[in-house]
């Protein structure tokens, strides 16, 4: 754990804050809620279930305890609705936005929805943010946002052109949050996750991410659908690490505030090694899967090459991620095997 992590954490255990964390109910929010509640904090959560779901947070309320969990107010409620996101800010120190809608090819089914969630919705938690003067802003933006830029690894500032109407979705919210900067004086952090894995990823659906979908179809015996040849690649990250990077972002030091950063770990791992570590994670398990998988056709709005530079985030908030692809599958696997079996 970096030090300046070790310092944040401290101060927070010390004086605990209040936090706004819309989207508490999905994969990402409630794992950021289920962090923060086991360090004492006050969270307002705001979700209106549409991706998320009860069990998560239900979930979150048996691993942090009922203490803990009495430190925590839901607000089921729509991010399109700006009086909802209003109510949501009331007297809270730190907003950590994820609330959105994900995946490329749902915003290539239907556009107009992914934009009134990811743009309008972004809008109003970012103008209810500035009128109750938080004390910082940190938002999920996204690795789509380097489109057809080619250069590897990506740097923050060498973006090339969208390929999604999501991606399209995701770097408006950057442009908003860098003119309320400059318009407003309004300080934000935008962190480009890229392919976050972990607890609590939905497996079922049509626009499931492709390691819960995977480690779903596996368990069940089910074909495993490789979309392309395989050598697509990613640089998967741990969910903990993007935790880590949502507190520090929003303790980051004035230098560190009104910028972008990738969220990831700095690897690059082919699907065709992907489907090795599953299978080998599950192995390990007790679930074995002798199946080979199913090549088909590449998806739409898929680029080729995805891995992050993080220097940006090393130097400047203090991020140093603790798991690595194959580490956070052996922390993540149990609760896949217990939950999808
Ligand atoms: N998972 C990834 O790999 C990844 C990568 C890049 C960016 N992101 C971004 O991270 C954030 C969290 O993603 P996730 O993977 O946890 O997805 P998720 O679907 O599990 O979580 C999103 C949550 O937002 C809620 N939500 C959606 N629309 C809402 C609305 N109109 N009002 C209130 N709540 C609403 C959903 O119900 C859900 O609980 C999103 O902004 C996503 O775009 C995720």
């Amino acid at each position: 754990m970096s030090k300046r992590y070790q310092e944040v954490i401290a101060s927070l255990r010390e004086e605990p804050k209040r936090w706004l964390v819309t989207g508490c109910a999905g994969f990402i929010g409630s794992n950021i809620l289920e962090t923060l509640l086991a360090l004492g904090q006050k969270v307002v959560g705001l979700d209106n279930f549409s991706t998320g779901y009860q069990h998560n947070l239900d979930e979150v309320q048996k691993t942090v305890g009922g203490d803990k969990w009495a430190n925590f107010s839901f607000i089921e409620g729509d991010i399109r609705d700006l009086d909802v996101c209003r109510r949501a800010m009331q007297d809270v120190d730190y907003v950590l936005h994820q609330a959105a809608l994900g995946s490329v090819p749902r915003s290539l089914q239907d556009p107009i929805t992914s934009n009134e969630v990811n743009v309008s919705g972004f809008l109003n938690v970012l103008v209810a943010a500035r009128d109750a003067k938080v004390k910082s802003f940190v938002y999920a933006a996204s690795s789509s946002t380097y489109g057809d830029h080619e250069a590897l690894p990506k740097v923050e500032d060498q973006i090339g052109r969208p390929l999604s109407p999501y991606a399209v979705t995701k770097y408006v919210n950057e442009l908003y949050a860098d003119v309320f900067a400059r318009s407003y004086g309004f300080g934000s952090v935008g962190l480009r996750y890229f392919n976050v894995f972990g607890k609590r990823q939905d497996p079922n659906g049509a626009y499931a991410a492709v390691i819960p979908k995977w480690v779903a179809a596996m368990i069940r015996g089910e074909e495993v659908i490789v979309n392309g040849d395989g050598e697509t690649s990613r640089d998967f990250c741990f969910v903990e690490n993007a935790v880590q990077a949502n507190i520090l972002a929003a303790l980051a030091q004035p230098e560190g505030v009104n910028q972008v950063y990738n969220v990831a770990f700095n690897a690059r791992t082919t699907l065709n090694e992907l489907f090795q570590y599953l299978a080998r994670t599950l192995e390990s398990q007790g679930v074995k899967y002798d199946k080979q998988p199913v090549y088909r056709e590449f998806r739409a709005g898929d680029v080729r090459h995805s891995q992050a530079d993080i220097s940006k985030a090393k130097e400047l908030l203090g991020y140093e991620p603790m798991h690595n692809i194959v580490q956070g599958l052996e922390v993540a696997m149990p609760w896949y095997t217990q939950f999808l079996r």
